[in-house]
């Protein structure tokens, strides 16, 4: 083998190595590229997901109003003893923590529901210390629990049977927290101190997230053609009774 033989394999060595290395990198670079493409792709992909996900949710999740407001006549039994007002919705605030940690030990294995019950027995208790504070500072006496009609002609309606019963619980919820919602923002319109009226507009609008956090759960566990149906008979019930309570210096 000549010099010249030899020099030019070496070269052409050299030459595969760097076609090599080329293509090594070449090779890299476009895996590197599939990856950022994918990667973009994905977020694209994800970013869609996220809004269909939450235009169904919306478009599934029809809020709903109730069918009969709540009357002057109460406002007016309200204002006249809101001392009593403020005992009842006390018991109301109380029980409604007690409701939601009844909620989740009754279904440990529901996560979203668990949750969200025991962040709402947090906010309900702290709306029953709100209310307990307003009561001391007013040096008024509390006594114990009279039983509440309202919630109490409205659980009788409350199915039986595991799913049933379930479904109606969270629509019951629902509506109960909305009447309270609209109860509250009445009452505001017609109290004088404005820290009053502040406090009771913004309970007006926690317990409108609570109504709206009720139907959620509720379209998260049930279809919408087990939702709907349901939830309008229901309405109904609650608009029935509503109208034949007595009036009193209560919540309900
Ligand atoms: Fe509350
Ligand atoms: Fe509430």
């Amino acid at each position: 083998m000549g010099i010249s033989s030899v020099c030019y394999q070496v070269i052409m060595a050299a030459n595969y190595t760097q076609v090599c290395w080329v293509e090594k990198l070449y090779l890299n670079f476009t895996q590197i590229k599939k990856a950022l493409m994918s990667a973009y792709l994905n977020s694209i992909l994800y970013i869609i997901d996220i809004h269909i996900k939450y235009f169904t949710r919306v478009n599934v999740m029809n809020e709903f109003e109730l069918l009969v407001m709540t009357s002057e006549a109460w406002l007016n039994t309200v204002l006249q003893d809101f001392s009593t007002f403020l005992i009842d919705h006390a018991a109301n605030e109380r029980k409604a923590s007690a409701m939601a940690l009844s909620m989740l030990t009754h279904y440990p294995d529901r996560t979203q529901l668990v949750t969200a019950m025991t962040d709402l027995a947090i906010e309900e208790l702290n709306h029953f210390r709100q209310v307990i504070k307003l009561i001391q500072d007013n040096n008024i006496e509390l006594q114990s629990d009279v039983k509440d009609p309202y919630i109490m002609q409205l659980r009788d309606n409350i199915r039986s049977g595991r799913d049933n019963y379930f479904l109606d619980r969270l629509l019951v919820a629902s509506i109960v927290e909305k009447r309270g919602s609209e109860r509250f923002a009445l009452l505001a319109t017609g109290l004088t101190d404005a820290k009053l009226q502040h406090f009771y507009q913004n309970l007006a609008k926690s317990e409108s997230k609570h109504y709206l956090l009720f139907l959620e759960l509720a379209y998260v566990y049930f279809s919408v053609d087990d939702v709907v149906p349901r939830l309008k008979e229901l309405l109904k019930i609650e608009s029935e009774i509503i109208v034949k309570l007595p009036l009193r210096s209560a919540l309900h």
